[in-house]
């Protein structure tokens, strides 16, 4: 497949927050982030349709396919600019104009751009799981992250995150479930091994094909 080349929209000293060529850039090492405010998904998507996001995308194979069904908007977030690009570039190559990709930090991206109720479903397949203990700050799913997700998610929308790595999983379920905003979708253990129709991705077919179990968890924003 054509990998289109994106290019910065500015130089390093220049950088700041700016919509480009159908991507929403947030410079790293940048402290002004709330002096710019993110149009509306309807100025953006030119549509009311329901919004859909997933944070982490990677290379956007699982993403991509989601996104052919036009009546929903999606949100690609990805901090990684090589893996923005091919994002991008499944984007325009599949001609999908209800995707808006985001490079840039998840923990940013909902934390000073992201408005309350503003997202029907959350998708995470795969984040990072940082297996050391010196680096498990990194992890993705921790109290802010969640009371964000919270904040940003309509009453009754979804939270769906999906891992090959048995010891994330608890930490996944236990940070999400301590927030009394979150109610588990199914019954304990709280994850399901398989899932109809749920997709692919690229390191979903990797573990799999290594013989790794995969846990899906599914969580709904409860009405307060
Ligand atoms: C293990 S990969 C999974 C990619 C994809 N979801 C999949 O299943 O193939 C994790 C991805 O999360 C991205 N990532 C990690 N931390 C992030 C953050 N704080 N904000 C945005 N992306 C992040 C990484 O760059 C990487 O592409």
């Amino acid at each position: 497949m054509t990998l289109y080349k994106l290019t910065y929209p500015y130089t390093w000293e220049e950088r700041k927050p700016c919509l480009h060529e159908g991507v929403l850039f947030i410079p790293p090492h940048y402290d002004q982030h709330t002096s710019w405010t993110l149009p509306s998904w309807e100025e953006i998507f030119g549509n009311q349709n329901p919004v859909h996001i997933e944070y982490c995308t990677g290379n956007g194979t699982w993403l991509a396919e989601k996104a052919k069904d036009p009546s929903v908007n999606w949100i690609a977030v990805e901090k990684r600019f090589d893996r923005t690009q091919k994002i991008w570039s499944k984007k325009r190559t599949k001609r999908l104009n209800n995707l808006l990709v985001v490079y840039g930090d998840a923990h940013i991206f909902i934390k000073d751009y992201m408005k309350d109720h503003q997202v029907d479903e959350v998708y995470v397949n795969f984040p990072d799981p940082w297996p050391k203990l010196k680096h498990a700050k990194n992890r993705l799913f921790q109290q802010e992250f969640v009371r964000h997700l919270a904040r940003t998610v309509r009453p009754h929308g979804c939270l769906t995150v999906v891992t090959d790595d048995a010891v994330y999983s608890h930490q996944v379920m236990d940070e999400v479930l301590e927030n009394p905003s979150w109610g588990s979708f199914f019954a304990s253990p709280h994850y399901v091994t398989s899932l109809e129709g749920y997709g692919t991705s690229f390191f979903e077919e990797l573990w799999r094909q290594k013989g790794k179990e995969i846990r899906y968890m599914k969580f709904i924003r409860e009405e307060s």
